[in-house]
């Protein structure tokens, strides 16, 4: 079973981002992660991250037809990017929106989420073991 793990935006320079926050880890160290745990799993994962708003809109639209679940953290866009809202409504397959922070727990701007409604299922505030539980998941719903 083949998953896409798309981050976004900042997403490259997470080792320098709060650790409180965000968990510490660098992206690379965090890929490595989410890879083990995807081979545990006997999942297939692509990670990809881009700073590029079209970029990551084009990865949506392959998710369409290269996977079979997908997980996504889109950074800030999250919170106003309808480009990426309508991109990931596309995904018929089960779409994972994780973040590593509690989005709910922090500033108004950050509280909503313009992709929500269009996901599958929200991991949220759980630091890096948040993409375990999304991969877990989508060991069980992407079948
Ligand atoms: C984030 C939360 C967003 O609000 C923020 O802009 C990020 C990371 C998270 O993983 O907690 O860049 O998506």
């Amino acid at each position: 079973m083949r998953v896409a793990v798309l981050n976004g935006v900042n997403l490259d320079v997470l080792h320098r981002r709060d650790p409180e926050l965000y968990g510490g880890l660098s992206l690379n160290q965090l890929e490595s992660r989410i890879y083990e745990w995807a081979k545990e799993l006997e999942l297939t994962a692509d990670c990809r991250q881009t700073n590029s708003e079209a970029e990551y809109v084009g990865w949506c639209h392959d998710a369409l037809d290269s996977s079979d679940g997908v997980i996504v953290n889109p950074g800030a866009w999250t919170h106003y990017s309808y480009a990426i809202r309508d991109a990931i409504e596309l995904i018929t397959v089960p779409v994972v929106e994780v973040h590593l922070s509690d989005i709910e727990a922090r500033e108004d701007w950050r509280r909503h989420s313009v992709i929500s409604e269009v996901v599958t299922c929200r991991v949220i505030g759980k630091g890096p073991e948040g993409y375990h539980d999304a991969l877990q998941y989508l060991a069980v719903e992407a079948q």
